[in-house]
């Protein structure tokens, strides 16, 4: 584990040691020395700053480059003073790929004035054979590009790269491993996320993820656990734990071990409050995890369930594996054993073949379901992805009308949802000063709402019970019940 690894003890003058992660710390103490001597050359910090452009499992990725790059002796910059700048990129939806391109743009000159800079790029779009051989081709500038299957390997391309004039490319196709006890650089000192698995094997047929982030593998228990352990040593009291699927984790284990039965043994550990999950398959949904929930006081009363379409047709399009009726049913049961249970979704609108009938479908979805938020999305063609080779791709014009009477109707009902929960006490875990009023903090309740209420920053990352007195649509105005 980081914190008990002296970087001073390592001899950086002997061969790197084969075996993970000891190899990875070598490099950290490699690259430190390099960064020490520029910076004292430079007379100030050098600055390295990571953009997370994709969903929390990029999130918690960069949380694991900060970490190499503050064991490397790297201050936290903004981008704009940065020396080194890192994209963690997203190829979810082509729009995510266009601002990669305009903010790289935006880079090039900065580089081109200063020599000692840096641009990383990595995650998912970069696991793309023709996003690689683009940037190679006009983006000659970036100094190192690689994947999301060898992240763990930062500190050594780092070093590559530092002690080469050379541009360090390293894209792996898949991977079976998974790297333990690297270092990481928590953004909240009270929460956080943790991968519980990686990749994806349910191949919606919209969808670039399992291509990009490669086959489901699940953390051993005793791995989760342990980092959960000393998260909650360190101050942690909220966990979110991540991954694409993680109805179907464990599966893949010698031992094999059901999420529900996972989430049993992190409900033990003591001093942990609050636990949260993401993202449930509703195919996978079990009742042992209802039940879990049900009988809980530690896992929050939300989940995220995406239906993607309310329409049976076009869900079997998609690949999702159940039909309107099962998905309906699956929510009934949900209430009927959480009854306080606040529900959120993903929609995409416009996919191949989609009639204003199969429409009308998800609009009667969401308005059964009554949504407390829902995440609206066009449907974006991926390369290389089943749907883009399908027929029937939708007019934009019909799909941005769609788009917009899907959301009217998301948010009118979201809005109604919210303001059921008015002049209830709930407890908020205060999670900053609120970026709107400095005499007000910003809570987060266990069903995911915020509310805004009067504090300062002593109360930030305490629990505090709190009046919702006004409902604001998607967020409370509170006072300290
Ligand atoms: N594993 C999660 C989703 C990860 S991607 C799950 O299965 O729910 C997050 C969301 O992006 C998806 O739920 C979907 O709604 C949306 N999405 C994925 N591919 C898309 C595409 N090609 N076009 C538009 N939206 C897409
Ligand atoms: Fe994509 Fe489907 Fe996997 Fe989610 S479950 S990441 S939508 S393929
Ligand atoms: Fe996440 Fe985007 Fe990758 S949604 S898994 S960062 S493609």
């Amino acid at each position: 584990m980081y914190n008990e690894i002296d970087l001073d003890k390592i001899d950086i003058n002997s061969e790197p040691p084969a075996e993970e992660p000891a190899r990875q710390y070598y490099f950290i103490a490699k690259c430190r020395e390099i960064v020490k001597r520029k910076s004292e050359e430079l007379g100030r910090p050098l600055y390295a700053c990571t953009v997370n452009m994709g969903c929390q499992m990029n999130a918690r990725d960069s949380e694991k480059l900060r970490g190499v790059l503050k064991g490397i002796g790297y201050a936290e910059g903004e981008e704009d003073e940065a020396d080194f700048v890192i994209y963690n990129t997203c190829t979810v939806r082509e729009n995510a790929n266009s601002r990669v391109y305009g903010r790289l743009g935006q880079l090039k000159p900065r580089k081109a004035r200063s020599p000692q800079m840096l641009v990383g790029l990595c995650g998912c779009m970069m696991q793309e054979p023709e996003v690689v051989e683009k940037l190679k081709k006009s983006y000659r500038f970036v100094d190192i590009i690689f994947g999301t299957h060898n992240i763990y390997k930062f500190a050594e391309l780092i070093a590559t790269r530092l002690e080469s004039e050379r541009i360090v490319i390293d894209i792996w196709k898949d991977t079976d491993q998974i790297v333990e006890d690297l270092p990481s650089e928590r953004k909240y000192p009270f929460k956080s996320g943790v991968n519980i698995m990686f990749g994806c094997n349910n191949f919606c047929s919209y969808c670039i993820v399992p291509y990009v982030r490669g086959r489901e593998r699940s953390r051993e228990p005793e791995a989760i656990l342990r980092e959960i352990e000393r998260l909650v040593a360190d101050g942690v009291t909220e966990v979110m734990l991540l991954g694409q699927n993680v109805n179907s984790y464990g599966k893949t284990l010698d031992v094999p071990m059901s999420f529900a039965e996972l989430l049993k043994e992190i409900e033990k550990i003591e001093g942990l409050r609050r636990i949260r999950f993401m993202t449930s398959h509703p195919k996978d949904l079990s009742d042992e995890l209802i039940e879990a929930m049900a009988g809980s006081s530690k896992i929050c009363k939300h989940l995220h369930l995406p239906v993607q379409s309310g329409s049976t047709e076009i869900l079997k399009k998609m690949n999702r594996r159940y039909t309107k009726e099962q998905y309906l049913e699956l929510v009934d049961k949900l209430r009927a054993a959480v009854p306080d249970i606040s529900l959120t979704t993903d929609i995409i609108v416009g996919f191949p073949g989609e009639t204003e009938e199969d429409f009308l479908e998800t609009l009667d979805v969401v308005r059964r379901v009554r949504y407390d938020s829902a995440f609206t999305f066009i449907y974006s063609r991926r390369t290389g992805t089943p749907a883009a080779a399908m027929e029937g791709q939708v007019e934009e014009e019909a799909v941005k009308d769609r788009f917009n009477r899907l959301l009217t109707e998301v948010q009118t009902i979201a809005a109604e949802m919210c303001a059921v929960h008015t002049g209830t006490v709930q407890e908020a875990l205060v999670e900053s000063v609120s970026d709107h009023d400095a005499s007000m903090v910003t809570g987060r309740l266990g069903n995911n709402l915020l509310v805004h209420f009067v504090g300062d920053k002593s109360l930030v990352g305490e629990y505090v019970k709190v009046r919702l007195d006004v409902c604001r649509g998607f967020y409370f105005i509170g006072s300290k019940a």
